[in-house]
C-alpha cells in the first residue's frame, strides 16, 4: 500500500472508532433517561448499545494494528453523543428511533464509501467493515421499525442529525471523508 492510502486506511479506522464511541455515548445517554422514563426501551437499547460497544474495540483494534492513535476530537464524540442522545429522549420513543434511523443511517452511508475505497487497498479492514455493517443495518430496519410516525419535527430532527454525524465525521478526518468520495470519482 502506498504511503498515502496507508493514512487514508487509518483514518478511517480512527474516524470508525471515534463514530462507535460517539454511539456508545449515545444509547448510554438514553439508556440512562429510559430508566426514569421510559424503561421498556432499555432492554432494546442496551442491545443496540452492546454491538458499538464490541464495534469500537475492533476498530481500536485496527487503528494499533495500523499503528494508528484515536480521533484527537474524542471529546467531541463523547459530549455531542450523550446530548443527543439525552435530548432524544427526553421527546419519546418516536424521537429515540427518529435519532437512531438518523444516526445508523448516516453511518451505513459513511461505511458503503469507505468499503468502496478499500476493497482494492485493504483487506482487512474491508471484511471488518462488512461485517459490522450487517449489524448497522440491523439497527437501522430496528429503528424503522419502531418508529411510529414522522412529521415536520421529526424530519428537521433528523436532518439536523444527519448533518451533526457528516460534519463531525468530516472534522474528524480532516476532510477525508470528502477526498475519499473524489478518488472514487477519479477511478470510475
Ligand atoms: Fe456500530
Ligand atoms: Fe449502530
Amino acid at each position: 500500500m502506498i504511503p498515502a492510502d496507508r493514512l487514508s486506511a487509518i483514518r478511517i479506522a480512527r474516524v470508525n472508532h471515534a463514530g462507535e464511541y460517539g454511539a456508545i455515548r449515545i444509547y448510554g445517554a438514553q439508556i440512562a433517561v429510559c430508566r426514569l422514563l421510559w424503561p421498556r426501551l432499555v432492554l432494546p437499547l442496551s442491545q443496540l448499545k452492546a454491538h458499538e460497544v464490541e464495534h469500537c474495540r475492533q476498530f481500536r483494534a485496527a487503528l494499533s494494528a495500523r499503528n494508528g492513535r484515536p480521533c484527537r476530537a474524542m471529546y467531541l464524540w463523547s459530549m455531542g453523543g450523550w446530548v443527543l442522545g439525552a435530548v432524544s429522549t427526553l421527546f419519546g420513543p418516536n424521537l429515540i428511533w427518529v435519532c437512531t434511523e438518523a444516526v445508523e443511517e448516516t453511518v451505513h452511508h459513511h461505511l458503503t464509501d469507505q468499503l468502496e475505497w478499500l476493497k482494492s487497498r485493504d483487506g482487512d479492514l474491508h471484511a471488518l467493515i462488512m461485517g459490522i455493517q450487517a449489524e448497522e443495518e440491523g439497527h437501522l430496519d430496528l429503528a424503522r421499525s419502531e418508529k411510529t410516525h414522522d412529521n415536520a419535527v421529526t424530519s428537521a430532527f433528523g436532518a439536523l442529525v444527519r448533518a451533526s454525524v457528516s460534519m463531525v465525521v468530516w472534522l474528524s478526518t480532516w476532510g477525508e471523508s470528502s477526498q475519499m468520495l473524489r478518488d472514487l470519482a477519479g477511478a470510475a
